[in-house]
């Protein structure tokens, strides 16, 4: 891990002060690297202002992404499609503050304030308050379980998704740095750019800001010394 870090920070060093001030302009809220987690809270208040209906099969009507993930989305599933024949299922994409509290509070009565943190993000700790996640499933059986990882179809979008922007945000291996357990149905969209590159290396999306901010520092530091 720790030469994948050492490589990401000197790709990102090589790119120079521009791309990287371009990249931390994208990790501000409304940006498509803004990190969201039980460290890093979004407030109650913020609904992204570009939320639209995926042109996707939804199992519910009311499911909406912001524009830009949106159209990644329909891009995916339709190569899904295309490619192999696969039909995927949107099952839950941008959640308000409040829903997310239900959600999270029914999971808590269900298995209790400990494994509901496992699996379920308290109000203002989701991905989905962003509009920049969603839950994908089998059009045929869309249950979002472990399974799904094990599907030809998840392990397609697992393979590929980073085509289209978006990244499995919760492997088994990095649940002691993300919070969470497995979740192969959950992408996360940060754009092709990026996606292309956490792929390639391989590391939770916490390490890749991590780094970014590593680099706005050095650089910053290079241009005091200068
Ligand atoms: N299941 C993910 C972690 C969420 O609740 O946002
Ligand atoms: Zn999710």
């Amino acid at each position: 891990m720790l030469i994948k870090l050492i490589s990401l920070l000197l790709t990102l060093l090589s790119l120079g002060q521009g791309a990287v001030d371009r990249y931390v302009s994208e990790m501000s809220l409304g940006g498509n690297l803004f990190l969201v987690n039980r460290e890093y809270s979004i407030g109650k208040d913020y609904v992204p202002n570009d939320l639209v209906k995926p042109q996707v099969d939804c199992l519910y009507s009311d499911i909406t992404l912001r524009a830009e993930a949106a159209k990644a989305l329909e891009q995916l599933f339709q190569a899904a499609q295309d490619e192999m024949g696969y039909r995927l299922i949107a099952v839950s994409g941008y959640r308000s503050y409040g829903k997310q509290r239900d959600i999270h509070q029914n999971k808590i009565n269900l298995v209790g304030k400990k494994n509901a943190l496992r699996v379920s993000a308290p109000p203002g700790c989701s991905e989905h308050q962003l509009g920049l996640a969603m839950d994908i499933g089998r059009k045929k059986s869309p249950g979002l379980n472990a399974s799904f990882g094990d599907s030809l179809e998840g392990q397609w979008v697992a393979e590929n998704c980073h085509r289209f922007g978006f990244i499995i945000r919760y492997k088994a291996e990095w649940e002691e740095i993300t919070g969470y357990q497995y979740e192969p149905w959950h992408i996360r969209y940060v754009g092709v750019e990026h996606a292309e590159r956490i792929y390639a290396l391989d590391i939770p999306f916490e390490y890749y800001i991590q780094q970014l901010r590593q680099a706005q520092y050095a650089l910053k530091d290079e241009e005091r010394t200068k």
